[in-house]
């Protein structure tokens, strides 16, 4: 497995791979390519990090700021057959190590509260659990690490 990331040039091809394995990964709206491409070329320090096996592209961290040091970690995963196998881990020691080199003090994420794989994920890599709030009626909880 290749880890690596990119920044700012986000082709069309790149934004179609990574928004496919989302498509695999959600199979919900989450997935969807405009928003994802929106995202992208407008928030502040948007970053891909991504896992690739046989030039395969199996999972995806995408991430921004929401202020001068708070990178904020917007949607990711892994595909389905590369599960348990260490590769969501990898992908966050990954944005967590880039993030703090560039300076950010904090990374933030939210999961709907009955995320069992990724709200045991990121508490093992040192999220606490900071609030709760709803969104499209569903319960979601926000997660904040300090790095
Ligand atoms: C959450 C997700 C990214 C984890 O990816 P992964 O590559 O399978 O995770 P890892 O193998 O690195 O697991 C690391 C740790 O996370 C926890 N974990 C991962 N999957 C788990 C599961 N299904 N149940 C319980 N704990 C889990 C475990 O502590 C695991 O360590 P262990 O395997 O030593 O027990 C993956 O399940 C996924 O893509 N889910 C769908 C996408 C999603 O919900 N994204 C969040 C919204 S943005």
């Amino acid at each position: 497995m290749q880890l690596l990331l990119r920044q700012s040039s986000f082709s069309s091809e790149f934004v179609d791979r990574v928004a496919a394995c989302a498509e695999t990964v959600f199979a919900s709206a989450s997935s969807d390519r405009g928003e994802m491409l929106w995202r992208l070329e407008h928030m502040p320090d948007a970053v891909v990090h991504y896992a690739e096996e046989d030039d395969r592209l199996i999972g995806f961290k995408i991430a921004y700021a929401t202020r001068s040091r708070r990178l904020y970690s917007w949607l990711g995963g892994v595909l389905p057959d590369y599960r348990r196998r260490g590769v969501g881990k990898a992908l966050m020691d990954f944005q967590h190590a880039w993030a703090k080199e560039r300076g950010y003090l904090n990374v933030e994420t939210g999961t709907i509260r009955n995320n069992v794989p990724m709200m045991m994920l990121n508490l093992s890599c040192g999220f606490e659990i900071i609030g709760t709030y709803a969104r499209a009626g569903k319960p979601r909880v926000l997660l904040s690490k300090r790095l």
